[in-house]
């Protein structure tokens, strides 16, 4: 069964928006707060004491209990799920993938003083955002099914022309 499923950069939204399509009747995945959840433990705690390829192995496991569900959901991933082919694939099993594209400016407004991303401690100066964002940009591209640009939308806009397209 095809669900909605959101990726795109930190500070995207895909949650605030995954939360407007649930207004929908669809029902709300985030990944993180699923691998919290399997874990007991906060990302950060993850990432600090398991390391990030346990954490990217957690993503992965995520998305194939979900596949084997047949379940209709609307699912916002971790900005780094779409980063290998396999997750990629995954994804487009699972349904629809929507990019929410987000510019680098937006992220660091979003986030400023943000704790809980450890991919982003200590960049102050936003060079890491813009970095990472080059890196990830051709993979959030060949993951997505189509793109929407977030940075002058609201979440109740954008999950209204995600919701057109179903
Ligand atoms: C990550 C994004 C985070 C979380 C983890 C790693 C990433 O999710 O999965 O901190 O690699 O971009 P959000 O995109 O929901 O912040």
């Amino acid at each position: 069964m095809s669900s909605i499923v959101l990726i795109g950069f930190m500070g995207a939204g895909k949650t605030t928006v995954g939360k407007e399509l649930v207004k929908k009747g669809f029902e709300l995945i985030d990944t993180d707060a699923y691998i919290e959840a399997c874990e007991k433990m906060s990302i950060s705690d993850i990432f600090a004491q398991k390391g990030e390829d346990y954490f990217r192995q957690a993503e992965t496991k995520a998305l194939k209990t979900l596949l084997v569900q047949d379940k209709q959901f609307v699912i916002s991933c971790g900005g780094g799920m779409p980063l290998s082919e396999e997750n990629r694939k995954l994804l487009k099993k699972l349904g629809m993938v929507v990019y929410l594209r987000i510019q680098p400016e937006t992220v660091l407004a979003r986030l400023k003083g943000d704790t809980t991303r450890p991919l982003l401690k200590g960049d102050d100066s936003g060079e890491r955002v813009r970095t990472l964002m080059k890196q990830r940009e051709a993979h959030y591209l060949s993951g997505a099914d189509f793109v929407l640009d977030v940075d002058q939308k609201t979440p109740g806009e954008l999950a209204e022309e995600i919701f057109k397209e179903f």
